[in-house]
């Protein structure tokens, strides 16, 4: 098996594409197209159906990605009320980084606790993310003993919606506490009008999914992105 790339390993802007706007008639090409123009990792949204209303997709996704792409490093976001059960899934199907949401109980170390036991997480990178209602406090418990925190730039449940720069505020106060090995990631509404402002709240980690997979040339769409940071 080739080794993953560890964005970790990097001090440097990422920029994630969602496969969620991917076109699944032709997964595998697509998830080559965004790596081959200039993706530093993959982005994939799982739903439930009861954390957000959507359904999205689960391992069996996770399993396709990582065969099209062996050495991708793929970063899931967790829209789902059970962390703790469907993360060992996703891990077996070959998920590198499990986000899940402060929001689905009041002891936010409870959950962290339970996912840590369910998954024996050796090599596999634990964040939490945050739904743009919900303060920046609610992860502060946990700060210390998590890789990422993945702000909400939109509510989460579907591509295609309007950047929310209300959480510029929150992005700020989280890196400020965040150590160098830490990565603070925006999800959401990320396009060349917002990224910037993203980057200037402290975000590292930019996950795009309409942004370049509704554009037909993505190597453009994901250099466009790219300038709009500096
Ligand atoms: C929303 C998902 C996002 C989504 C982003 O619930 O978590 O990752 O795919 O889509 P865009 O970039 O189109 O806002
Ligand atoms: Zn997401």
């Amino acid at each position: 098996m080739p080794d993953v790339f560890d964005p970790y390993a990097h001090d440097r802007p990422m920029i994630l594409p969602s496969i969620l706007s991917a076109d699944f008639t032709k997964l595998g090409s697509e998830i080559d197209d965004v790596l081959d123009s200039g993706g530093d990792a993959l982005h994939i949204d799982i739903m439930d159906g009861h954390f957000v209303r959507t359904v999205s997709f689960g391992p069996v996704v996770v399993k396709a990605a990582r065969q099209a792409a062996p050495e991708a490093y793929l970063d899931c976001h967790l829209m789902v009320t059970r962390p703790e059960e469907v993360a060992p899934q996703l891990i077996a199907a070959g998920a590198d980084g499990i986000t899940f949401h402060a929001e689905l109980a009041d002891n936010v170390r409870r959950t962290l606790a339970d996912l840590n036991s369910s998954v024996e997480s050796d090599g596999v990178d634990i964040g939490v993310a945050i739904n743009p209602m919900t303060p920046a406090e609610a992860v502060f418990p946990i700060l210390d003993e998590v890789r990422l925190v993945l702000v909400m730039s939109v509510v989460p449940g579907a591509s295609g919606q309007s950047f929310m720069p209300s959480v510029l505020d929150k992005c700020e106060a989280i890196k400020r506490r965040l150590r160098p090995d830490q990565r603070l990631e925006i999800d959401g509404g990320i396009s060349v009008d917002t990224i910037g402002r993203a980057r200037s709240a402290g975000v590292d980690w930019f996950v795009a999914a309409s942004a370049i997979f509704g554009e037909s040339n993505r190597a453009d769409a994901i250099a466009a992105l790219r300038a709009g940071l500096s």
